[in-house]
């Protein structure tokens, strides 16, 4: 009987503090909210992780750009999503192995990761297709948010992004972490002030807390969700999402699908963290994520997004 007592007492408790996540946590302050991120910059409208994309992507309105970086051989943060680069600039060379200065220059003919079969080509002018220096993104937008995936388990470059964050007083707005829950844990340890994001590994914790009842119990370091919909991988050809063999893919979907639970959203929103969906490109899809409880929706495609938004459907 005490012990029926007791469940009863854990299920009701869970519930509530489930529902009222502040009744014991402290929620937290982001300084922004996200609807609109542009991918890349918005891979699909302009070269990705350029300065010309990420001023494209701001005048026409997005709230956040997210990016990536790696460390050249002269100790400079660069954007760019791949480390060896044959798919982006035609060259088979490691950033690493380079100086800032000797780095190619993107292909006219870009191929967009998240839209298969698709191709970006701008104009002919160089500018454009020049790798952009995490440094002149921030000269250039102090205060707009950017999330940015450290792409190598490289002390160094978190260390140099940690004294880039620092450097620009941006701390608040900016948000960083990688899948990788070792990355992140460094991330976390070079500065636990700023935003992070939950790795894999803490997502399929975070399930698991669910499906027992404690999550709303355990406290949480990371600010934001960043997650994808599993219909987005019956678009994708290999790339981004690191290649998982056909049994891990499996498990990553069913891993998604036990996560799109729109109470899960609202819990973790109680609680001040933001969940967004990454990289949807089609309208239905972005229809799908908010419909979901998303915050926000990362794009290759600002101006589609933006009309979106702008139809006032959410
Ligand atoms: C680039 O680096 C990877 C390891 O990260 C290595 O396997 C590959 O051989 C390198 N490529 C070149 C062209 O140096
Ligand atoms: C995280 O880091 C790994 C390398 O450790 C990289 O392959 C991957 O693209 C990064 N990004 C994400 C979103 O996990």
């Amino acid at each position: 009987m005490f012990f029926y007592a007791l469940i009863g007492g854990y299920v009701l408790t869970s519930m509530i503090l489930f529902k009222y996540p502040t009744l014991i946590h402290k929620k937290k302050k982001v300084k922004f909210m996200c609807h609109h991120i542009s991918h890349r910059g918005g891979a699909g409208e302009s070269y990705e992780n350029t300065m010309c994309a990420f001023k494209r992507a701001v005048a026409i309105g997005t709230e956040m750009l997210e990016l990536d970086c790696h460390l050249t051989r002269d100790g400079q943060v660069v954007v760019s999503h791949d480390h060896n680069l044959l798919r982006s600039t035609g060259r088979n060379m490691n950033i690493s192995d380079l100086d800032y200065k000797d780095l190619p220059l993107l292909k006219r003919n870009l191929p967009i990761d998240f839209d298969p079969d698709m191709e970006f080509v701008g104009s002919e002018k160089e500018e454009e297709r020049r790798f952009a220096l995490l440094k002149e993104v921030f000269d250039t937008f102090p205060n707009l948010p950017i999330n940015i995936d450290i792409k190598v388990n490289d002390d160094r470059l978190i260390a140099r992004v940690s004294d880039l964050i620092k450097e620009y007083n941006r701390e608040e707005y900016t948000v960083w972490g990688n899948f990788s829950d070792e990355i992140t844990k460094k991330c976390y340890k070079a500065n636990p002030n700023v935003n992070l994001l939950f790795s894999m590994q803490r997502v399929t914790l975070l399930i698991f807390l669910m499906y027992t009842g404690l999550l709303p119990f355990v406290p949480l370091k990371e600010t934001h969700l960043e997650i994808f919909l599993p219909s987005i991988y019956l678009r994708r050809k290999g790339g981004p999402i690191p290649t998982f063999l056909p049994l891990e893919k499996l498990v990553v979907r069913s891993i998604n699908l036990l996560l799109m639970r729109p109470c899960l959203f609202n819990h973790l929103q109680a609680r001040g963290i933001h969940v967004y969906f990454w990289v949807l490109n089609k309208e239905d899809e972005f229809k799908e994520a908010f419909e979901l409880g998303a915050t926000g929706v990362m794009t290759d495609y600002p101006t589609k997004l933006k009309l979106f938004l702008q139809n006032g459907a959410f």
